[in-house]
């Protein structure tokens, strides 16, 4: 009986696949959890991309001869960091040719200068962060310092919250004691790097120091909200199966190794700030800008009081309706600009883009406005 055995076989089946998808679900919640894992995973320093790259020749990856220097940073803990000091193409013009030496204070006098923070994986070297220093220093005509945090690329140690964060003040320091004033450095980070950037920022604040701004390009709002929402292989939702558990659904999300919290850093930031986000980015929905964007909306003071009977997501369309003014930009995406006395909060939404949303001309054409660059 053919047709019989085959039923009787597919009812037994049926548990076996349950078994194993909740064992398979079991492994990987686990596995994202284990502390060695999720340093990986967040900031994915181990792939490196070119065997060995030579960092003291950024000529060999296309920037112009001797338009950029490699040079080393002490962090506070005296782990030593690699980076790029890229110059504005005013300052690379005025040098004779073939240029020999650069003079870094002679170059952070002449033009503004952008610290640039860049995302997880890879080294300050990888042709789409060359692709970046080349535009800015050509189209924005700013130095760039690209440095690469602890454990990236030819930099010693290995990452944390606290050592990343530590690496951007050195970073920042390194422009500092080179003859940088604060007002002419503009803080750029791009996705893993917009909360490295933030707690840079955060930390400038509460030292009372006034950078000339800060620009989170694809941020995400937190790491916890991320794993919150993440799908394994882009289609499961990992939480998903923990939505009738929102006690273990917390207990999980607080075992996060390194949770980076720009949300919560966004009282301590004192600059103005651009966020820029495609809606085809891949790697984080950009309704995390929109979450950023709106918490700092709500840090400007209420000029009459907003009905209380409101849901959130009411109370944030009331909010930008009152404070924020739009732009439409055809083909491109818009752009909603608010103040709050000398500080100015924008967000960028661009149509097309993807995660890679800095090599975006326009992208950068509104930041070089903002910030007046150009
Ligand atoms: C790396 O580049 C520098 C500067 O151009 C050069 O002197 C050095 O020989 C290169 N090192 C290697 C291993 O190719
Ligand atoms: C870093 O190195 C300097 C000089 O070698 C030393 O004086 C200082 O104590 C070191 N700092 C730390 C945190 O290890
Ligand atoms: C913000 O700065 C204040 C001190 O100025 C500090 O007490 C507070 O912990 C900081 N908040 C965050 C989130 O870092």
């Amino acid at each position: 009986m053919p047709a019989t055995s085959s039923r009787h076989g597919t009812l037994l089946r049926v548990p076996w696949v349950l078994v194993h998808f909740v064992i398979g679900y079991g492994a990987i919640l686990a596995l994202i959890f284990v502390p060695y894992i999720q340093t990986l995973a967040v900031y994915g320093h181990h792939r490196g991309f070119s065997a060995t790259p030579n960092f003291s020749s950024p000529e060999d990856y296309g920037l112009a001869p001797g338009k950029a220097v490699n040079l080393y940073i002490t962090s506070a803990d005296n782990t030593t960091l690699g980076a790029w000091f890229v110059t504005s193409e005013t300052y690379y013009r005025s040098l004779p040719f073939p240029v020999q030496t650069i003079d870094i204070p002679v170059a952070l006098k002449q033009r503004p200068t952008i610290l640039f923070l860049h995302g997880k994986s890879g080294h300050r070297a990888i042709p789409r962060r060359i692709a970046v220093y080349s535009a800015l220093s050509s189209r924005l005509n700013a130095n760039i310092l690209a440095v690469d945090y602890r454990g990236f690329g030819d930099s010693e140690g290995s990452p944390t919250i606290a050592g990343v964060a530590s690496d951007a003040r050195a970073a920042w320091d390194f422009l500092f004691v080179h003859g940088a004033r604060p007002q002419d450095v503009l803080i750029v980070g791009h996705s893993l790097g917009t909360a490295i950037a933030a707690l840079l920022a955060a930390e400038l604040g509460r030292d009372s120091i006034s950078p000339l701004g800060l620009v989170l390009l694809a941020p995400f709002a937190s790491l916890r909200t991320v794993i919150h929402e993440y799908y394994i292989l882009g289609f499961l939702p990992l939480f998903k199966p923990l939505a009738m558990a929102p006690a273990l659904t917390r207990f999980l999300l607080g075992l996060a190794t390194h949770p980076f919290d720009t949300l919560g850093l966004l009282p301590n930031i004192t600059s103005s700030v651009l966020i820029a986000h495609a809606e085809d980015d891949g790697a984080f929905p950009h309704a995390h800008a929109d979450m950023l964007f709106d918490a700092f909306l709500e840090l400007i003071p209420a000029t009459s009081p907003i009905p209380s009977n409101m849901d959130s997501v009411a109370r944030q369309a009331e909010l930008r309706r009152r404070l924020a003014t739009v732009q439409e930009i055809p083909g491109f995406g818009k752009l909603e600009e608010a103040q709050r006395g000398e500080r100015k909060f924008a967000l960028l939404k661009t149509v097309a883009g993807t995660h890679d949303i800095l090599r975006v001309e326009g992208v950068q054409d509104v930041m070089g406005r903002m910030f007046n660059l150009i």
